[in-house]
């Protein structure tokens, strides 16, 4: 008990020094801009900050404001989130976008709980958001701040189980500086000492502000906290690929994928899931098994499931009404593809092979 309150005194002081010292600046999204920060933190939810860096100012250039992005194709959106995978968040994105301008007369909600209300936006990034574009007094909890805790405190919990993420809430809010002025650096603070001292694996202890009032540290627990969550079974999925070029003009086959479930509105060539879905839709198009050249295996890793991939080509110079046979599908010639948005092992696939497709 008396730990704790020696924590709790000295925390935030000492992160918010760290951090103007330490922590890292000049991060592009870095600022009191809604927009800006709304789109980084969406966008370094799974993904690090070294991939961000890539895709952030393309994005930022194509869609320069909320506005910008509200009016946008949804393609367009995706098409620029190609590569950084978990669609949904640039769905979501486009979504909460729309929102802004309709619900909020294009304005940036300013609260948490305001925030909280679009499409995509959790408790922990609409805290991000609030607490550095408005002052507001409030924690993010995300995974690196969950490990930060759970080793300042030693708490060995099961960070699946909801009471337990209830205490993290609790502890993170009761860590809080008083003041609001402080609350962008201590946001950030949390943010930097996650990433780069108190890191999952080789944290830097002896380069930590929190090192002398670390419980874990203290108990020599930092390497089993926090407990890791049990491991969720990977699921293995066989998927045929139908890859379809047009004889006269030797444009693809393509079509929008249906927004829920694995490259939810991306654009891709027919996807099959058994070999006898394959011959249907090959019997549909007017070609048999003998038209299909067999490739070679494709193997994906998605966060819970291994794909494996079996991509069959064709020539064809089928031209009847394809819509009634395949929703949203297009003839796509190969140097419009970088219009679609198209899932990353598709992209790759095509690199290698479209010179030299059948
Ligand atoms: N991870 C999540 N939000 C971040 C931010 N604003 N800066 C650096 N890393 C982050």
């Amino acid at each position: 008990m008396k730990e704790d309150i020696t924590i709790r005194k000295q925390f935030a002081s000492r992160l918010i020094k760290w951090q103007k010292q330490y922590g890292r600046h000049g991060l592009p999204w870095q600022g009191r801009e809604p927009y800006l920060v709304w789109l980084s933190e969406i966008m370094l939810q799974q993904t690090q900050v070294r991939t961000v860096l890539d895709y952030y100012p393309r994005f930022v250039a194509s869609f320069p404001t909320v506005h910008a992005l509200a009016a946008a194709h949804e393609d367009q959106v995706l098409g620029l989130w190609q590569g950084l995978g978990y669609y949904s968040r640039a769905r979501n994105l486009h979504k909460a976008a729309k929102q802004i301008v309709t619900e909020f007369a294009g304005q940036f909600p300013s609260t948490r709980i305001q925030l909280q209300t679009l499409c995509g936006v959790g408790r922990s990034t609409a805290a991000a958001i609030a607490a550095f574009c408005f002052n507001e007094r409030e924690t993010i909890l995300d995974g690196n701040v969950k490990r930060v805790l759970c080793r300042l405190l030693a708490l060995d919990g099961d960070l699946n189980n909801k009471f337990f993420e209830q205490q993290l809430w609790h502890a993170a809010e009761s860590l809080l500086p008083e003041k609001t002025e402080d609350i962008p650096t201590y946001i950030q603070g949390l943010m930097d000492l996650g990433a780069m001292i108190c890191k999952r694996s080789k944290p830097i202890c002896t380069a930590c502000p929190m090192s002398d009032i670390c419980l874990a540290k203290a108990d020599n627990l930092v390497s089993q906290l926090p407990r890791k969550k049990k491991a969720v079974a990977v699921k293995d999925i066989s998927l045929y690929w139908l890859v379809l070029r047009n004889r006269q003009n030797g444009a693809l086959l393509l079509h929008k994928r249906p927004a829920k479930g694995i490259w939810g509105g991306l654009w891709c060539v027919p996807c099959l899931d058994s070999l006898a879905a394959l011959d249907n839709l090959v019997a549909e198009l007017d070609l048999t098994c003998d038209d299909l050249h067999e490739g070679i295996e494709i193997s994906h890793r998605l966060t819970h499931r291994q794909l494996h991939i079996v991509p069959f080509t064709a020539q064809t110079s089928f031209k009847a009404n394809l819509e009634a046979i395949l929703p949203n599908a297009e003839w796509v010639l190969p140097q419009n593809l970088s219009d679609y948005g198209i899932p990353k092992p598709l992209k790759n696939y095509l690199d290698q092979v479209t010179n030299s497709l059948f």
